[in-house]
This record gives structure tokens, C-alpha cells and sequence, in this order.
């Protein structure tokens, strides 16, 4: 966690600016429901955000920013809407990777690509590779990701390799994760009024602060981002310890 002034921030005091963030995109569907306009119209919109919530994210000085765009359950979608998902994605790379390069953004991946369709699959890659070496901010795209998938994949590969079960902790297992060397989540935000995880980051968000809000993804611009990050910093994280042992000048008597 780190203290800088916030590009929001407009008091005098310190904001504690998350390191990571992670995005439950969620409200899409019922966006267009509520205009009379069909699914795929609101996936769309769901993308005219993301430029401003980019940018804003690089102003206030996050390190990583992670989208939750499709999960390994939403394939159980209608295949229309399916096909809408994957490319309202292609279109988003399409409009979005040379201004995302520019800033500075380096574009990953979590999830398997393998089921991915082959050209969604060659355009993330090549997102990939093309900015691998930027340094603003990492944008971590989680498309067709499952928490519990993910888990499940580290495990297959952790005795694939014949790690011995000494050998096993969970730094070994945060190794085998599609994460990797990233931080945990500091923020999870999801949008849309649902208060549930579905299967997103379930190992890395152990310890995350969550935001709750019932705006619906394609109405979340920035003034939203900003009442989530304020909101964080006027938490406690405590990581299982005491407020006196954090703030020792809190003198409650103890035990
Ligand atoms: C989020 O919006 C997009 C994805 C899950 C891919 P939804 O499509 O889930 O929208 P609602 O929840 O039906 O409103
Ligand atoms: C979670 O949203 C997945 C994404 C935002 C990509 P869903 O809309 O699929 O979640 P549930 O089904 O309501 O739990
Ligand atoms: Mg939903």
C-alpha cells in the first residue's frame, strides 16, 4: 500500500492508494434490459468506460488494474451472446491497443487461452507481446478465468513436475497460479448491486477489501473509481492482528 496524493483527492490529508485493483464487471445485460435494448447492446457500452477508468487508474498511481471480462462459467451462455462477448473483446483490442501502448500499459492475460477462439486468441497475444515491456500500469485481462480452475491447474502441474509435498507452501503455490509474481488484490469492486466472488481470484482475494455498488458497469466512470478508492482508504486492514498492534499509540488496555 502505498501514501501518495490521489489525482481525485482533493483534501489535504494522505490517500492510501491500493496497489491492486480488481473489477467485477457486472450489470451489462441489465443496463440494456432497463433501455429495451438487447444484451449485446449493453456488452458494448460496457466497453466506452474503459478508456476513462484506464486513465484514471494510471493518474492515481495503481499498479495493477484487473478486469473480470468472461469466466470459465459464462460458457454457459447462450451462443449468441457468446459470440457477442468474444468480439465486443476483439473490437476492444482493435480500438484500444495503440492508445494503451502509448500510456504505457502492459496488457496480460489470466485464464486459458486454449478455448479462447483462435482469433481473440492471436490478438491477445499479440496485446501480449507487443507491450510486455511497458511500465505505468499492468492491465490484467481475466477472460475465460475460474478461480477453482485455475487452483486446479496449479495442482495438476505441481505434480506433474514431482514437487515433493515438503516442498509445497503457499509461495510454491502462488508460483503455479496465473497471477504469479503480481500482488494480491488490495480492492475488488464489483458493480451491478450482486455482493458474491463467482469464481474470481478466490486464493489471491483472501484478504482483499471489497466495494459493493449497485451502479450497473456501463454507468461506472470515474467519479465511481473514486468513491471506491476512498472508501478503501478509510478501512483498517488488519491481516489477523490487533488495531494496538498496528497503531500502538491506540492505548486500549489489553488482554
Ligand atoms: C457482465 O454483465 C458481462 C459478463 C458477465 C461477461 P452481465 O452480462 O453479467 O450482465 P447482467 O448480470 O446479466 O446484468
Ligand atoms: C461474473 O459475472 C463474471 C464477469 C463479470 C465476467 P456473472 O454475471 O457471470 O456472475 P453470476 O453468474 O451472476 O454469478
Ligand atoms: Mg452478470
Amino acid at each position: 500500500m502505498t501514501e501518495t496524493m490521489d489525482a481525485f483527492h482533493n483534501g489535504s490529508s494522505p490517500v492510501h492508494v491500493p496497489r491492486h485493483v480488481a473489477i467485477i464487471m457486472d450489470g451489462n445485460g441489465r443496463w440494456a434490459r432497463e433501455r429495451g435494448l438487447p444484451r449485446a447492446v449493453g456488452h458494448r457500452q460496457g466497453t466506452e468506460n474503459l478508456r476513462e477508468i484506464l486513465r484514471a487508474a494510471v493518474e492515481t498511481g495503481i499498479e495493477v488494474l484487473t478486469l473480470f471480462a468472461f469466466s470459465t462459467e459464462n460458457w454457459k451462455r447462450p451462443r449468441a451472446e457468446i459470440r457477442v462477448l468474444m468480439n465486443t473483446l476483439e473490437l476492444v483490442i482493435d480500438r484500444e491497443l495503440r492508445e494503451l501502448d502509448e500510456q504505457g500499459v502492459q496488457i496480460r492475460h489470466i485464464g486459458e487461452l486454449e478455448g479462447i477462439p483462435p482469433k481473440l486468441q492471436r490478438k491477445i497475444r499479440e496485446a501480449v507481446a507487443l507491450t510486455r515491456h511497458n511500465r505505468t500500469l499492468i492491465l490484467n485481462v481475466a477472460l475465460n478465468y475460474g478461480g477453482r480452475d485455475e487452483i486446479v491447474r496449479a495442482v495438476r502441474r505441481i505434480v506433474a513436475e514431482g514437487i515433493a509435498p515438503e516442498a509445497i507452501d503457499e509461495q510454491l503455490i502462488e508460483r503455479y497460479l496465473y497471477t504469479g509474481s503480481l500482488p494480491d488484490p488490495d480492492l475488488i469492486i464489483r458493480t451491478s448491486g450482486e455482493r458474491r466472488l463467482s469464481n474470481f481470484l478466490v486464493w489471491q482475494g483472501s484478504y482483499a477489501e471489497y466495494h459493493f455498488t449497485s451502479v450497473y458497469w456501463p454507468d461506472f466512470g470515474r467519479e465511481h473509481l473514486r468513491d471506491a478508492l476512498a472508501e478503501y482508504s478509510r478501512r483498517t486492514r488488519r491481516f489477523g492482528q490487533t488495531d494496538e498492534q498496528l497503531r500502538p499509540r491506540l492505548s486500549t488496555p489489553h488482554v
